[in-house]
């Protein structure tokens, strides 16, 4: 049941705020001032390393991750693709967690992956949205996502709420490892519970996103770029596109620019660019302006405060709520995923059901 929505993607988008407020229920209980893992949890404590490893959309959420584990907890992390990890065979150091992210739980490589670990890892985690799946039964501790049952092929409201546990996993960690004062994690988790209501927000914005795919319906390239978390995103974001649009897109991390990309920067060229008036800010727009010197056209999205600063000259902006920076990956989650949405739909793809893709890749 679409629920009324056209398809359903635009249905399992619309979601997000509810579904991400159940997960962060999940793990931070109202009232509670830490957070709090299933059965006998994990002490980040004990842990010296962190080997992450899923395909697709997944992989993208443990990048994200991976800039929250370093900068709030201190862990040195690895993020893998299953496909490579799996036959490449790496050794795995003493006091190693190894964390498999699948919406599924049934993708081939990601649980070849983790029958690699056992036994080898100290622990194996899993964050999965299908508590009975192989990759849940067979990993020692299964964090689930709360997503609810995902139809649409392209992955929307699982990315979220693998986001928002892996967030409130990075917190756990901080937590156990000393890292961040109690209030700098009681400030952290208030950030968090407002999560909800910025996404509810972000999705206001729909009708300027729908008027900025419009005109990136008609380019045949597409470039994403970010910097910090924000960079996986733009792989996230160009992944969406390609997926649902056929329109071919790349993610570069903004600071590459100028070491090839740029190259291919003309007025045929939109460039998505996602930059949160953060610490970063600066780096990102002067690469941007780099992009409108060569008459690249930008997208630009961004809260009130980057926007104001940065949009002369730019193609086309998208506002979002101010947020902890912690939470941006998150909240700009929701453009990338309705830029895709409103492209295909303007292109008249089956948005729903893409050619060639399955929704669960169970043989390699
Ligand atoms: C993209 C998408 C895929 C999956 C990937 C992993 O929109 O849905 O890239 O993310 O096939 O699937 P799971 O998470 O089930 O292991």
């Amino acid at each position: 049941d679409k629920e009324g929505h056209k398809h359903f993607m635009a249905k399992e988008i619309a979601e997000q705020p509810t579904v991400i407020a159940e997960a962060i229920r999940a793990y931070l209980p109202s009232g509670s001032d830490e957070v709090r893992l299933p059965g006998e949890g994990l002490d980040f404590g004990q842990v010296d390393r962190l080997t992450m490893v899923a395909c697709g959309t997944a992989y993208f959420a443990c990048l994200t991750a991976k800039y929250w584990f370093e900068q709030l907890a201190r862990i040195p992390v690895e993020v893998d693709i299953a496909s490579e990890f799996r036959y490449r065979e790496p050794p795995i150091p003493d006091r190693t967690v190894a964390l498999f992210v699948s919406q599924s739980g049934e993708t081939a490589d990601t649980l070849a992956a983790l029958r690699y670990c056992e036994g080898k890892a100290d622990k194996i985690v899993s964050v999965v949205n299908v508590p009975e799946s192989s990759i849940a039964r067979e990993s020692q501790l299964a964090l689930e996502i709360h997503a609810g049952v995902e139809i649409g092929v392209a992955s929307t409201k699982a990315f979220t709420c693998q986001l928002s546990v892996l967030l409130m996993l990075a917190l756990k960690a901080a937590q156990d490892r000393g890292t961040l004062t109690p209030e700098q994690i009681a400030d952290h988790l208030s950030a968090l519970r407002g999560l909800p209501a910025l996404l509810n927000a972000a999705l206001d914005q729909e009708d300027a996103i729908r008027t900025a795919a419009q005109k990136l319906s008609e380019a045949r390239d597409v470039l994403f770029l970010g910097r910090g978390a924000m960079y996986p995103l733009a792989h996230e974001g160009a992944l969406k596109l390609k997926e649902i649009s056929y329109i071919h897109a790349e993610a570069y991390a903004s600071g590459e620019l100028k070491h090839g990309p740029i190259a291919l920067i003309d007025k045929h060229m939109p460039v998505v660019v996602m930059a949160p008036r953060d610490a970063l800010f600066d780096k990102s727009i002067s690469n941007m302006q780099e992009v409108m010197a060569r008459k690249g056209k930008v997208l630009l999205i961004s809260d009130d405060d980057g926007i104001a600063e940065a949009q002369d000259g730019v193609w086309s902006t998208v506002r979002m709520p101010h947020a902890h920076p912690s939470l941006t990956p998150i909240l700009y989650a929701v453009p990338a995923q309705l830029l895709a949405y409103h492209t295909a739909v303007a292109k008249g793809t089956d948005v729903d059901q893409p050619r060639n893709l399955a929704k669960s890749v169970t043989v390699e």
